[in-house]
C-alpha cells in the first residue's frame, strides 16, 4: 500500500472538489466545534442555516457563554438532540472561565470538555489546528474499511480505536485538515453506503474493496 500516493490522490481530490460550505470559510476552532457539534445527528444541508443563524447570534464563545440557556435551545430549535446545544455552552463558559475563551489546541484539555468526544476533538484539532489528530465517525470507518479491506465490526465501540490507530499512520502531516476532511468528504459524496460511486473514485486505485468487487460488502455492521 503506497501510502504517500494515497495521501496525495485523497489531499489533492478534496482541494478540487471539496463543497463550498459555510464552516469552511475560516479555520476559527469555535466555528468548527460549533459546525461538528450541529453534523453529528443532523444532515449537511440541514445545518446550513441553523450554522449561519447560529453563529449571528453568537459569534463567540463569550457570547455563547454569556447568553441565556433559553436562547441558546431556541436558536437549536429543529435540529433536535438539544443535549447538545446545552453540553455545547456547558463546554464553552468552561473555555471562557478557565482558557481565556481560546479553544485548548491539545487532545487532553479539549476531550476533557462537555460533549467534545474523540471525532469531535480530533475534527477541531485537525481543521482548525492542523494538527495529526484522527477523527473517526461511521463514514470514515466505512471508507477505510473498504480501502484497507478491514473487516472489523463497526457496530462494536472498540473498533474506532483500530482505525484511530491507522489513521495516525496514515494522516499527512503536511495537511492533516485536508486529509480528515477529504475522508469525510469521500464518504459524503463518493464512497457512500449502499452505491458508491467507484468509477469517480480519486483514491480507487488505492481501493482493495475496488479491486476484489466487494465494495458493497463492507463494512461489516452486526445489527445489535
Ligand atoms: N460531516 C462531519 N463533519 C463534516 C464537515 N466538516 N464537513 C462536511 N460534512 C461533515
Amino acid at each position: 500500500f503506497d501510502i504517500e500516493a494515497f495521501r496525495n490522490d485523497l489531499i489533492e481530490w478534496f482541494r478540487a472538489e471539496q463543497r463550498i460550505l459555510p464552516w469552511r470559510e475560516n479555520q476559527d476552532p469555535y466555528r468548527v466545534w460549533v459546525s461538528e457539534i450541529m453534523l453529528q445527528q443532523t444532515r449537511v444541508d440541514t445545518v446550513i442555516p441553523y450554522f449561519q443563524n447560529f453563529l449571528e447570534k453568537f459569534p463567540t464563545p463569550q457570547a455563547l457563554a454569556y447568553a441565556e440557556e433559553q436562547e441558546v435551545l431556541k436558536a437549536w430549535e429543529g435540529l433536535g438532540y438539544y443535549s447538545r446545544a446545552r453540553n455545547l455552552q456547558t463546554a464553552v463558559r468552561e473555555v471562557v472561565e478557565s482558557y481565556d475563551g481560546k479553544v485548548p489546541n491539545n487532545e487532553k484539555e479539549l476531550g476533557s470538555l462537555k460533549g467534545v468526544g474523540p471525532y469531535t476533538r480530533g475534527a477541531i484539532l485537525s481543521i482548525a489546528y492542523d494538527l495529526p489528530s484522527p477523527a473517526v465517525d461511521g463514514n470514515v470507518m466505512r471508507v477505510l474499511s473498504r480501502i484497507l479491506m478491514i473487516e472489523e465490526d463497526i457496530a462494536k465501540p472498540a473498533t474506532r480505536k483500530i482505525f484511530e490507530s491507522l489513521i495516525r499512520e496514515l494522516i499527512s502531516k503536511e495537511d492533516p485538515s485536508a486529509f480528515n476532511q477529504g475522508l469525510m468528504e469521500l464518504g459524503a459524496l463518493v464512497c457512500t453506503p449502499k452505491s458508491p460511486s467507484c468509477l469517480l473514485c480519486p483514491v480507487r486505485s488505492h481501493c482493495r474493496a475496488f479491486h476484489q468487487g466487494k465494495e458493497t460488502e463492507l463494512p461489516i455492521k452486526s445489527s445489535k
